[in-house]
């Protein structure tokens, strides 16, 4: 048998199914399609189709006779799409069919011929699917590796914040000799406390950055009150107080991807009796990310050198957090924080 000669469709490499119960009709396609550069396989009935696409789930191209034994239209079509999704399926029909092979279409079908076939059609109609699919998997791809470099752009930016923000966070312990290594300790502290109490995983991180940020805002605040070794003023008192805010506003850029380290930094000056600041949220109110950290900033405060007072031993500062527990501290917290202080007191400056 001779065909019209047309420039291939295909490299030789793309595969092709052709399912038909007529052994001529098998013939003969299988024969067009290799002249067009494809590598068929045929079928005789919906089952040994099936065969062949589970042995081959990326095949491109499949052709096939509406009815072939074993399986109608309908299923072949759901067959084929489940084993292979990203098939280019032409179905072919007798005139009389033809609704159905329409119905076929608005299932996923990607065409169909109404036998008997023109091969000069049916090599139109590959071309066509053919391009439709490429399309198809072009725009997927574009889809997925764009949603990826926004992805990872979003996280490279993300790090680089959160770097500056670190940075900013070693230089107030520059500025303020007091506070050295206050935010590191207290971040440890408040994540083995986290961690007693039952959070894990993202809060913990969370946590961790909420503890290393949570006094970011004195960056703000001025030297001579951040240093004055007697009683501040009112207004001094002011200033300090400042800092929870302060810090937010300079965090405001995590505000969506981590609202618990904004929550960290604006509340951890709260007091469970709601006599905190900045907005005297009292009991349950206060994000518990927050009360962590007050428990973990308050027994630090205690342990380290103050321009005002000598630093207290780490048990002293534990009978003291215990003495304020459940009036300025969580008492659940303050437990939690109980169960892990052996672990802490290593970390304990000399
Ligand atoms: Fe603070």
């Amino acid at each position: 048998m001779r065909f019209p000669v047309s420039e291939p469709l295909a490299d030789g490499s793309a595969r092709c199914l052709v399912v038909d119960a007529d052994p001529g009709v098998r013939e003969a396609l299988t024969c067009l399609l290799e002249a067009q550069g494809f590598s068929c396989d045929s079928a005789s009935s919906g089952l040994e189709a099936l065969r062949h696409l589970s042995r081959d789930r990326d095949l491109p191209l499949v052709v096939s006779d509406l009815k072939v034994p074993d399986l109608d239209g309908f299923r072949l079509l759901a067959e084929l799409h489940d084993r292979s999704p990203d098939a280019a399926v032409i179905l072919m029909s007798d005139a009389a069919d033809a609704p159905t092979a329409v119905e076929c279409m608005r299932q996923g079908a990607s065409d169909f011929l109404v036998k008997p076939i023109s091969l000069h059609e049916l090599e139109a109609r590959v071309t066509s699917a053919l391009e439709k699919r490429a399309l198809i998997l072009r725009n997927r791809f574009y889809q997925q590796h764009l949603e990826s470099r926004l992805q990872t752009q979003g996280n490279r930016i993300k790090e680089l914040f959160l770097q500056g923000v670190q940075l900013l966070a070693r230089a107030l312990e520059a500025k303020d000799a007091y506070t050295r290594g206050h935010s590191i300790r207290v971040s440890h502290y408040a994540v083995a406390t986290a961690r007693a109490i039952g959070l894990e995983d993202g809060a913990l991180d969370d946590i961790r950055l909420g503890g290393e940020l949570h006094d970011i805002g004195k960056i703000g605040t001025r030297e001579a009150v951040l240093h004055k070794p007697g009683r501040l003023t009112e207004a001094e008192q002011g200033q300090i107080r400042e800092h929870v805010t302060l810090g937010e506003q300079m965090l405001s850029p995590l505000a969506h991807e981590s609202p618990t380290v904004l929550r960290c930094v604006r509340s951890h000056h709260e007091r469970m009796d709601g006599r905190g600041f900045p907005d005297g949220l009292a009991g349950n109110r206060i994000p518990i990310e927050a009360r962590i950290i007050a428990v973990a900033d308050a027994f630090d405060a205690m342990t380290t050198l103050r321009p005002y007072r000598a630093p207290l031993a780490p048990e002293a500062a534990l009978g003291e957090l215990r003495r304020v527990s459940g009036s300025q501290l969580d008492a659940d917290v303050v437990l939690a924080f109980g169960d892990v202080f052996p672990q802490l007191q290593a970390l304990v400056p000399a």
